[in-house]
């Protein structure tokens, strides 16, 4: 299974990812993971991303791209992926689909995750994620252990997160017709308890 996730910031992307990654067993690649990874580790690929990270914005299509080409081609991917975050733009999802047709492969589904922005704002403001696990928290929705080690990510600040939302609805604009046009486009309404949302994305997959 070939799978990308899109939907909004803070629409449960990485919690789906997780949980589906387990059920599938086959790895989830998630490009603001990494491009936070390169950040924590100051690498010149973290600098230049945390400008424009921290403005909400979108990191130059040439470096994730480089980056997601880089992480599809190694062995445990080759039976498959879930892909979180990644294609934003058509021109990732061009590169993506030369990528798989170069190995022989292509994708199965882009499931569209459905949150109104209200809720993605709350999400998103309410987050917080365990730094030695990376496990995914929310104060009200799913209130973490106590020990954790809590972060709070600096693009989930109110304003940010106004920003990026914005920056979602331009780039989805010409990113879900793109896939809707290739009859690969599953919407899922990602709102309500998280094992009710991974069941409506199996059943959309017909995986159940
Ligand atoms: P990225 O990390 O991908 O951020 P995002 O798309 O904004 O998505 P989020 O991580 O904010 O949310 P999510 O959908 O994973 O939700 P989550 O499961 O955490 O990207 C960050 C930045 O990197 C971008 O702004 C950009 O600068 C750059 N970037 C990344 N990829 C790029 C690309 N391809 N091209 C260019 N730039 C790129 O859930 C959110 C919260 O809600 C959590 O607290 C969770 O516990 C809670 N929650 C989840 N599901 C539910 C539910 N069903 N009910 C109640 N609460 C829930």
């Amino acid at each position: 299974m070939r799978l990308v996730l899109v939907g909004a910031p803070a629409s449960g992307k990485g919690t789906q990812a997780a949980v589906l990654s387990e059920h599938l067993g086959i790895p989830k690649i998630s490009t603001g993971d990494m491009l936070r990874a390169a950040l924590k580790a100051g690498t010149p690929l973290g600098k230049e991303a945390e400008r424009f990270m921290s403005a909400g914005k979108l990191v130059p299509d040439e470096v994730v791209i480089g980056l997601v080409e880089e992480r599809i081609a190694q062995p445990d991917a080759q039976k498959g992926f879930i892909l979180d975050g990644f294609p934003r733009t058509v021109p990732q999802a061009e590169a993506l689909a030369t990528a798989l047709d170069r190995a022989g492969s292509k994708l199965d589904a882009v499931v569209q995750l459905d949150v109104h922005r209200e809720l993605l704002t709350e999400r998103a403001t309410l987050r917080r994620t365990d730094k030695r696990t990376g496990q995914i928290y929310h104060l009200k929705y799913n209130p973490p252990p106590p020990g954790a080690e809590l972060e709070h990510r600096a693009d989930d600040r109110e304003e940010t997160v106004s920003a990026r939302l914005d920056q979602y609805d331009a780039m989805t604009a010409a990113l879900l017709p793109h896939y809707g046009a290739l009859g690969l486009l599953r919407r899922v309404e990602g709102v309500g308890e998280p094992k009710d949302v991974t069941a409506r994305i199996l059943s959309a997959l017909g995986a159940q």
